[in-house]
């Protein structure tokens, strides 16, 4: 197995070194010493030492107990978020209690760092979309409700509306929820109908607050008037439902699904700065695409000609510049579109 070059930060106590680490042509360690935590503090005081070569088969590290704890607490609350559409289904009745406890839930386990962004998109598959859907959604509208300052109260209702957001979806035929590939245009007004059969079941419940049963209703709805089912307007759009929704672009984006890969936050970047002042609200885009891009320095991309690359600096304006530097020390400057030229993304 070919050995990896790793960033001085990404090396972890246990590796073993490929090569010897070399400093000013003087060997500093050898070769196939194991990578200890005071190597890793005396290699960072060395601003030459950038990178540093390991045995590829030590980096398979067991996860984190954080990343362990996140993959548990998401993996247990799809299972809860499928019960509860299964028993919508069978009943027609939402179990509101077991919603509201895995909404508490969700909220103070998922919700720790604004990182678990990028942590779901490595748990999502394609099987049973709705049900991972729901839940990132959840957890989307919780750190996008974090971002915008809400209290604890508003920050439960929003988790609430993005659990909630697609309940509808139990009401549809299996054979159109699951489908894999394109719906006809029958079967697509069948499901555009989850906003209003999701809408009816809640609307008489009392203690969900109206804008969670708005959310419901109005997920689709573009400010622009083009969404559904009403072609509701700006202003007649819920904020709760417009945080919905970008929480809801966002995830479909970055989601696995039957009939689309996974893409970069990268695509989401340039779909929200595109769509943010026609379809989806800049007061909720804004914030959001600050912190995205905020989240992204430090993360790693393989450039066009094979070399791995550390986000330095992304600009906040749209088409801002972003600055790489190169495992070799290289600093370069591309476009925020040149993402596409990157022949991998490193989470
Ligand atoms: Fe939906």
């Amino acid at each position: 197995m070919a050995d990896k070059r790793l960033w001085v930060d990404e090396l972890q106590p246990g590796m073993r070194l490929a090569a010897p680490i070399m400093l000013r042509g003087v060997v500093l360690v050898n070769e196939k010493s194991i990578v200890t935590k005071k190597m890793i503090e005396q290699l960072k005081m060395h601003a030459e030492i950038l990178t540093v070569l390991v045995e590829a088969e030590i980096l398979k590290r067991p996860l984190s107990p954080w990343e362990r704890a996140v993959r548990q607490t998401y993996e247990e609350t799809v299972d809860k978020i499928k019960n509860v559409f299964t028993a919508t289904r069978e009943t027609k009745q939402v179990p509101m209690n077991d919603i509201v406890e895995l909404t508490s839930y969700t909220v103070s386990n998922l919700l720790t760092q604004d990182f678990v962004l990028h942590s779901l998109k490595n748990l999502n598959s394609h099987d049973e979309y709705t049900y991972h859907h729901s839940v990132n959604v959840g957890v989307l509208c919780g750190v996008l409700g974090k971002w915008l300052k809400y209290d604890d109260d508003m920050l439960f209702s929003l988790v609430l509306s993005g659990v909630l957001h697609d309940i509808g979806k139990s009401q549809i035929p299996l054979e159109v929820l699951n489908k894999p590939g394109k719906l006809t245009a029958d079967e697509m007004a069948i499901m555009r109908m989850h906003t209003v059969y999701g809408y009816d079941m809640i609307k008489d419940i009392y203690s969900i607050p109206n804008m969670v049963k708005a959310a419901a209703l109005q997920h689709h709805e573009k400010i622009d008037g083009t969404g559904y089912p009403f072609g509701s307007r700006e202003s007649e759009i819920g904020d709760f439902a417009k945080i919905v929704a970008v929480a809801d672009t966002y995830d479909a984006v970055t989601s696995n699904r039957v009939y689309q890969k996974a893409r970069s936050p990268f695509s989401v970047i340039e779909i929200f700065e595109e769509e943010m002042f026609i379809r989806l609200d800049s007061k909720i885009c804004l914030p959001m695409l600050a912190k995205i891009k905020n989240t992204l320095i430090g993360r790693q991309v393989i450039t066009d000609d094979g070399r791995r690359a550390k986000i330095i600096f992304i600009g906040q304006q749209a088409n801002d510049d972003m600055i790489l530097q190169t495992e070799d020390g290289e600093f370069i400057s591309l476009g925020m579109k040149d993402y596409k030229y990157f022949k991998d993304y490193l989470a």
